[in-house]
């Protein structure tokens, strides 16, 4: 088992191993937590994984209740959140009880929604479930649903208590959801790792890879865990990404438009002169070697007019996270002619 301590205004841990995810309730005891737990979790994993955590949770002398939701980004919504804090209130949850997240990002960021507005706030448990969720959703704390007009417009930074990652839930991952994952975690490589770089186009060992990343999200967060400067190298390709899932009607699923992402930034950045060209030979290696999507052809200007709904648009510039060799980046504030620029020479 890997434990990487993640140093927030809050600290907490996050377990990575394989056979772990029975070791919650005793790792939630040994923080001092006692009481009722909430498992929030979908139809999906329910059915694979609740089971454990509840015995876990049950041996530990916790009281445990459950909230299963249908699978999918269309659950990450108002209606079921207030019917989280419904049923917690009406099962008399007080601040000193726990919600436990079991599940992919859709389950962590309702979760983490429903346990940083419960009372004010009230401590949560992640149990991610999807390599996504573990590599990114589960750590840093952002917590959110989507609204009409968009994903995650309305959230809290909440951190969690613990996070229990364990990778045996990969296991029985659909092919394209664990490609999915393997989006971001190129990512991480991608905009500060250039030994993960390597690491990815050999054989990768799931445990090591996920920790390498936990590990880097986490000093990344430590820094800005409220997202003011640094954090946004968390955003490498998201910007493009973000256009494409919404031009998509959120039918794309999140990894593989920020594959795409990666590539139009990179892709810009190396005909600018910005980013050395092996960058982008080994971003597109990569991206073949896991199943992932180099382009979705959309037009230069839906993709411009979707990136400007975008909420890290601010004040007429966008903070990019622009490529420069393999494994470095840099932050820059673009105008909107500069963003446009760049989307043409990407989207070629
Ligand atoms: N998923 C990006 C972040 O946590 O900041």
């Amino acid at each position: 088992m890997t434990e990487i301590a993640v140093n927030t205004g809050k600290p907490y841990k996050v377990h990575i191993g394989s056979g772990i995810i029975g070791t919650v309730g005793d790792e939630m005891k040994k923080l001092g937590i006692g009481g009722k737990t909430l498992i929030v979790s979908d139809d999906n994993v329910a059915s694979l994984w609740i089971k454990p955590v509840k015995a876990s949770l049950a041996a530990s002398g916790f009281e445990v209740y459950d909230f299963v939701i249908p699978h999918g980004e269309s659950s990450k919504n108002a209606d079921n959140l207030i019917a989280i804090l419904n049923f917690a209130a009406e099962n008399s949850f007080s601040r000193s009880d726990t919600f436990v997240a079991l599940g992919g990002g859709v389950v962590g960021d309702l979760c983490g929604f429903a346990a940083a507005t419960y009372m004010r706030g009230i401590s949560f448990v992640q149990i991610p479930t999807s390599l996504l969720a573990a590599v990114d959703s589960s750590v840093g704390g952002k917590t959110a649903i989507d609204l009409d007009a968009g994903k995650n417009l309305a959230g809290a930074f909440h951190q969690p208590k613990l996070v229990i990652c364990d990778i045996d839930c990969f296991d029985t991952l659909p092919d394209e959801e664990f490609a999915n994952g393997m989006g971001e975690v190129i990512k991480y490589g991608m905009f500060c790792d250039s030994e993960l770089l390597d690491m990815l186009g050999n054989d990768i060992d799931i445990q090591a890879t996920v920790a390498r990343c936990v590990s880097i999200k986490a000093r990344v967060v430590e820094a800005d865990e409220f997202e003011k400067g640094e954090r946004a190298f968390l955003n490498f390709g998201h910007t493009v990404a973000h256009a494409i899932e919404v031009l998509s009607g959120y039918s794309t699923p999140h990894g593989s438009a920020v594959a795409a992402g990666m590539v139009a930034i990179t892709k810009a950045c190396t005909a600018k002169g910005i980013c050395e060209a092996e960058a982008l030979d080994i971003l597109l290696s990569l991206l073949k070697k896991y199943n992932l999507p180099d382009r979705f052809d959309y037009s230069v200007d839906d993709i411009y007019s979707a990136t400007l709904k975008d909420k890290k648009n601010a004040n007429g510039s966008i903070t990019l996270v622009l490529p420069t060799e393999k494994g470095k980046s840099i932050l820059k504030k673009c105008d909107y002619s500069e963003l446009k620029e760049i989307i043409t020479l990407g989207m070629k």
